[in-house]
C-alpha cells in the first residue's frame, strides 16, 4: 500500500507551514510535568526549566493541556479565562518566556482550547447566571425550563459522560446543560457572541506566538436540541454516523472550523489545528482533517487496539487511505491523558479477548497488580512506539511514556481528582477515573518527589518510580528514554516521503514496510523470534537484543537504506 501526497523533503524551510505533517508532538500535561516554585503543582516555569529537556528528547513541538485559570472541576478542562495563565502556574509573561525557550530550540508549541464548554467560573457564565431567563446572557449557554409544576424535574434524563445527570438547576425554574462535570456548562454554539469569544482567543495565543491548537471534544460544539427532548434511551438509538444527531458530530459543527481556518490564515505560516473528535468512522473523522477546517484530527485507532499485527496493519492502512483522501496526514497516538498508559494496558491479561476497551480504565479497575505482566507491558509498548514512529505522519507522545512508565493503580479514593471517579462514570469506560496517568513525573531517582519540584506531588507518586526518573534512565544506554531519544533523532533521515511500501514477510505475527528512501521497520507482535536475514547488517536501532539476525518476540527494528 502506497500514499503519496506532498513529496517535499522534511526540514526544508521553504515548506514550514507544512511541519506538521510530520512532526513529534509531547504532550504536556502542565500540573504534573515539572513543578519549579515547589508547591506541589507543575507550572510553566518548569516548562521552561525543562526545555534542554525536550530539546534532547528531539521532539518537534509540544502540546500543553491547560493552563489556564481553573477550579480544576476537571484537570484545568473547566476554564475560567480562555486568555490567562492560572496564578498558580504562572503568568502570561511567563508564558511569553517558555514560548522563547521552545522557540529558540526549534520546538514549536500547541495549547489546547476548550470550546465546547467553560468553568461554571467563567464571566459568561456567572453573567448568564445573574441575568435570568431569557436574557441574551443565557442564550451564549444551554439553558431550559425544567419540568413539573416549578421547573423542580430536569428537562430531560441526560446522562452526562463522567456518570450522573447532565442537567444542574439554577434555582429559578431553569437547568443548563452539561456533557462533561457540573462546573462544565456547554456554550450554545448557536449564538454569535460565543463565536466572537473564541476567534478572540485565538488571535490572542496566536498573536503572543503560539504555532497551533487542539480542540478538545471538537465533535460536540454544534448541538440540536428540540423544544420537546427526547429522553436518553432514544437519544442512544439514534444513528451518530450521518452528522445528524442532535449532540454529536453534527455536520454543522464544520461551519464553525471554517470560521476559525481563515483566522490560522491570517498568520504566516498558518497556525495549525489538530481535533479531538471520538467519532464513528474513519470517514467521519476525516471531516474535521480538511484544509478549509482543522486540518488534522487524532486518530485513536491504534490507542484501541490490541498489540495484534492484524489489527495494527489493517488500521494504518484504512487510515493512510483516508489521508489520501484529505490531503491531511495521519495522526498515530498510544497514550495521553485519558487513558491508561500504553506500557500498562499491553501487559493486562486480556479480558473477553481483548486487552483494551475504548482505550479506558475499566480492566485496570478489575485487574489485580498480579494480572498485569509489567515487564511484557514495556516490551510491547516501546515495540509498538517504534513502529508508530517510523510511519508516515505525525505522532503524539505523552509525557512520561518516554520513560516506559507505568499507569498507577493504586491511588487512595482521598488523592484522587478526576470528576470521572467521583461522578461514577460508567465502569465500561472510566470507572477508575484517570488520575493514573497523570502522576507528576519523577526527575531524579530520590529526593522530594522525585525531583518534580521542591515539595510534594499533587497526585502521590509512588515509590517504584525512582527506576523510571530520568536521571536514572539517562545513565543507562539501554532505557526507553535512550531508546525513544535514539529514535527521534534517526526519524529525520527516516521521515521524507510520505509514503509506505509493506514487505511480506511470511509470518503472521510480523509486519514489515519501507519507506521510499530505502528505511525499514520489522515489528515482531509475536513471541518466536523472527530472522531479519541479511538485513540484519544494517539494523540501527532496536528495542530489544538482536542476535544472530533474529528479531527476537515483542520487539521492533529499524534497517537503515543499503548503501
Ligand atoms: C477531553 C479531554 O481530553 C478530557 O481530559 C476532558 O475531561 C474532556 N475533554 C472534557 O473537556
Amino acid at each position: 500500500m502506497t500514499l503519496t501526497t506532498d513529496a517535499v523533503p522534511v526540514g526544508d524551510s521553504a515548506i514550514d507551514a507544512d511541519w506538521w505533517r510530520q512532526a513529534v508532538v509531547y504532550q504536556v500535561y502542565p500540573r504534573s510535568f515539572s513543578d519549579a516554585n515547589g508547591d506541589g503543582l507543575g507550572d510553566i516555569r518548569g516548562v521552561v526549566q525543562k526545555a534542554d529537556y525536550l530539546a534532547g528528547l528531539g521532539v518537534d513541538a509540544v502540546w500543553l493541556s491547560p493552563f489556564y485559570p481553573s477550579e480544576l472541576a476537571d484537570g484545568g478542562y473547566d476554564v475560567a479565562d480562555y486568555r490567562d495563565v492560572d496564578p498558580r502556574l504562572g503568568t502570561l509573561a511567563d508564558f511569553d518566556e517558555m514560548i522563547a525557550a521552545l522557540h529558540s530550540r526549534g520546538i514549536k508549541v500547541i495549547v489546547d482550547i476548550v470550546p465546547n464548554h467553560s468553568s461554571n467560573r467563567h464571566v459568561l457564565f456567572q453573567a448568564a447566571l445573574a441575568a435570568g431567563k431569557g436574557s441574551p446572557e443565557r442564550d451564549r449557554y444551554i439553558f431550559r425550563d425544567g419540568l413539573g409544576e416549578h421547573g423542580e424535574l430536569p428537562p430531560a434524563d441526560w446522562q452526562s459522560c463522567f456518570g450522573g445527570p447532565a442537567w444542574e438547576p439554577v434555582g429559578d425554574g431553569q437547568w443548563y446543560f452539561h456533557f462533561f462535570a457540573t462546573e462544565q456548562p456547554d456554550f450554545n454554539w448557536d449564538n454569535p457572541d460565543v463565536h466572537a469569544e473564541f476567534l478572540q482567543t485565538l488571535r490572542f495565543w496566536s498573536d503572543r506566538g503560539v504555532d497551533g491548537f487542539r480542540i478538545d471534544v471538537a465533535h460536540g460544539l454544534s448541538k440540536d436540541l428540540p423544544a420537546a427532548l427526547p429522553s436518553q434511551a432514544e437519544l442512544d438509538a439514534m444513528d451518530a454516523t450521518g452528522g445528524r444527531h442532535p449532540l454529536w458530530d453534527r455536520d454543522a459543527v464544520h461551519e464553525i472550523y471554517r470560521e476559525w481556518r481563515q483566522v490560522f490564515d491570517e498568520y504566516d505560516p498558518p497556525r495549525i489545528a489538530v481535533a479531538e473528535a471520538w467519532v464513528a468512522t474513519a470517514e467521519r473523522r476525516a471531516k474535521y482533517a480538511t484544509p478549509d477546517g482543522l486540518g488534522q484530527a487524532f486518530n485513536f485507532d491504534l490507542l484501541e487496539a490490541d498489540f495484534d499485527a492484524a489489527q495494527f496493519q489493517r488500521i494504518v492502512a484504512d487510515n493512510l487511505a483516508q489521508s489520501e483522501v484529505t490531503g491531511s496526514s495521519s495522526t498515530w497516538v498510544l497514550s495521553n491523558h485519558d487513558v491508561v498508559r500504553h506500557a500498562t494496558r499491553y501487559g493486562l491479561a486480556p479480558l473477553n479477548g481483548s486487552r483494551v476497551k475504548q482505550g479506558s480504565h475499566w480492566i485496570l479497575a478489575g485487574a489485580p497488580a498480579a494480572q498485569i505482566d509489567l515487564e511484557q507491558g514495556s516490551r510491547r509498548a516501546l515495540a509498538a512506539t517504534l513502529f508508530l514512529l517510523g510511519l508516515p505522519g505525525s505522532t503524539y507522545l505523552y509525557q512520561g511514556e518516554e520513560l516506559g512508565l507505568h499507569e498507577v493503580g493504586d491511588i487512595a479514593p482521598e488523592d484522587r481528582q478526576d470528576p470521572a471517579f467521583f461522578r461514577g462514570a460508567d465502569p465500561d469506560r472510566d470507572g477508575l477515573g484517570r488520575d493514573g496517568c497523570r502522576v507528576p513525573l519523577p526527575w531524579t531517582s530520590s529526593g522530594a518527589s522525585f525531583g518534580f519540584g521542591a515539595g510534594g506531588a499533587h497526585i502521590p507518586q509512588p515509590g517504584w518510580f525512582a527506576q523510571y526518573a530520568v536521571e536514572a534512565e539517562e545513565a543507562d544506554p539501554s532505557s526507553s528514554l535512550n531508546v525513544y531519544r535514539r529514535a527521534l533523532a534517526l526519524r529525520h533521515e527516516l521521515q521524507t516521503v510520505e509514503e509506505l511500501e509493506w514487505i511480506r514477510t511470511g509470518c503472521a505475527d510480523v509486519l514489515r514496510f519501507a519507506r521510499p528512501n530505502g528505511w525499514q521497520v520489522v515489528t515482531n507482535f509475536g513471541t518466536e523470534p523472527f530472522d531479519l536475514g541479511e538485513d540484519a547488517g544494517r539494523l540501527v536501532l532496536s528495542t530489544q537484543p538482536v542476535s544472530g539476525g533474529a528479531l527476537p518476540g515483542e520487539a521492533t527494528a529499524w534497517i537503515a537504506p543499503a548503501a
